[in-house]
């Protein structure tokens, strides 16, 4: 993990894609903020590479709209940056980056980085061109930062690891998850393991279910391109929300070293009990966004293709068959375009015996909630019940809220971290590639089911929590969504 007070090393750093999407709402404004807070190294110089016919004053042009932060820091951040145009799938523009590569500015240092903001789709042939042009070498110090989702699934994923590792090694390959250079996710690890509080109730004696949620107002943007292709499942369940179980569910590692961790992790996921072909329409659901007020629907989001049944909304019921957790549902959805913008994890705990309570108001007593939220705040809430003050024998819920961050901290956004580290060259918060063949295994038959009912898809309108036939996943009659870190 980055370390503040080591000064980063000079570095070349190649935004392949730098014109689309990710680049331009998280990468371009998480390496601006670093350069605000003076976190860049004086040798730190980028070529965007992409394919729109631009030279630099366009490119410049460009910066100055997604900053919009006019002032001398923009200057010096746009001073480190050259424009390169050129295919993704056309060799010659290999042999142009290895020259600018070469160029005095840059050709003073040999740490290299290649950040593939791109579609998954050109990943095999960015991965073949930068070997081929001579550009994957030196090992060690040239990196390659690879986006999720990792394969289309768990053979297109082993095949792209091949692919990788004939070209690279794997010191070399950083799988990207950013969700893990959250703040809050690291903070997981911290809110189990350091409170002796805590974990003794981390098990299924106490849970009576998990709830994970990242639900997002936004709908695709322009990314339909991409996002029509992979939907809800290999988006985002696949990578944020199962390693957010993963963190919620592991045992406690040796040691933070990053592979006990990710040992740990892997654990877990090894251990979701598959879920049976002839399951999934009971453990997991699909939905679409149609049109609601003031927001058009999926089908009509430029450059989605007419009646794609892609999934912007996917729920799914999960166990894992261990000591600790046999029996204990957790409960995953993510969508677009819902009603708020919330990341969250919601432990229930189970209801008290209550006997003591059998003759009095307390008979129904609410459980117990644990609530940590990722975003828009992020913070913990423990709901527990105390007597009204009075005569009767009345309860109410006590919400003990704490902010995991106060007005003096100044945390990183989560890119900000990865993209240290990936200058930095610390590999621990980037994903093994057995993890990500794992999680691949925890989706896969839901995905093959799906591809299966190829011509049918429920909807939600947006701007809503999401079809209504996401409660038929939880098995208990007393039991819901929770949409907000509020009790309803
Ligand atoms: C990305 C997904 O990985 O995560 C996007 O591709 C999604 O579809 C984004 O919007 C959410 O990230 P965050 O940090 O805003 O929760």
């Amino acid at each position: 993990m980055f370390d503040q007070d080591k000064p980063l090393p000079p570095c070349n750093f190649v935004i392949f894609g730098a014109t689309g999407n990710l680049a331009g709402k998280k990468l371009l404004p998480a390496l601006f903020r670093l350069e605000l807070s003076g976190r860049l190294p004086e040798g730190l110089n980028f070529i965007a590479f992409a394919r729109r016919d631009w030279d630099d004053a366009a490119w410049q042009a460009h910066m100055r709209q997604i900053l919009d932060t006019p002032g001398p820091e923009l200057e010096r951040f746009m001073a480190r940056f050259d424009y390169l145009r050129g295919e993704l799938h056309d060799p010659a523009a290999y042999a142009e980056l290895k020259e600018a590569l070469a160029k005095p500015k840059l050709g003073v240092c040999s740490n290299v980085v290649f950040y593939l903001a791109i579609k998954p789709d050109d990943f095999p042939a960015v991965i073949r061109h930068l070997d081929g042009a001579g550009l994957s070498r030196p090992r060690g110090l040239h990196r390659i930062v690879v986006e999720k989702p990792f394969g289309q699934d768990l053979e297109t994923a082993q095949a792209l690891n091949q692919l990788l590792h004939r070209h690279f090694d794997e010191e070399q390959v950083f799988r990207i998850d950013h969700y893990l250079g959250k703040e809050t996710v690291q903070n997981l690890l911290v809110f189990r393991f350091a409170n002796t509080l805590i974990e003794p109730l981390w098990n299924r004696n106490y849970i009576d279910h998990v709830q994970i949620t990242v639900a997002e107002e936004a709908g695709i943007e322009l990314r339909a391109d991409y996002y029509d292709k992979a939907g809800a499942l290999r988006d985002m369940v696949q990578n944020h929300l199962l390693q957010l179980l993963t963190l919620v569910a592991m045992e406690p590692p040796p040691s933070l070293d990053a592979d006990a961790l990710r040992d740990e992790k892997v654990k877990v996921l090894r251990s979701v009990r598959p879920i049976p072909v002839n399951a999934v329409s009971a453990q997991a659901l699909r939905a679409q966004y149609r049109a609601g007020p003031g927001l058009s629907g999926y089908q009509d989001e430029p450059g989605v293709s007419p009646g794609s049944v892609t999934e912007t909304y996917a729920a799914a019921r999960f166990y894992i068959d261990n000591w600790r957790w046999r029996g204990v549902p957790f409960y995953l959805r993510t969508g677009k375009r819902l009603n708020d913008t919330v990341s969250m994890i919601a432990i229930r705990f189970r209801h008290p015996p209550q006997q003591l309570f059998r003759e009095t108001a307390l008979e129904s007593i609410a459980p117990n909630w644990i609530v940590l939220s990722l975003q828009p705040e992020e913070s913990m809430h423990m709901e527990i019940h105390a007597k009204q003050p009075g005569l009767g024998m009345d309860t109410r819920v006590l919400r003990l809220n704490a902010c995991f961050r106060d007005a003096r901290d100044q945390p990183l956004d989560a890119y900000e971290t990865l993209l240290l580290d990936v200058i930095e060259g610390d590999r621990t918060l980037f994903i093994r590639f057995d993890e990500v063949e794992w999680a691949w295994r925890v989706v896969d038959p839901i995905l093959r089911q799906w591809s299966q009912e190829r011509d049918f898809i429920a909807s939600y309108p947006a701007g809503s929590w999401g079809p209504p036939e996401a409660e038929r996943l939880f098995d208990g009659i007393d039991t819901h969504w929770r949409n907000s870190v509020e009790p309803a």
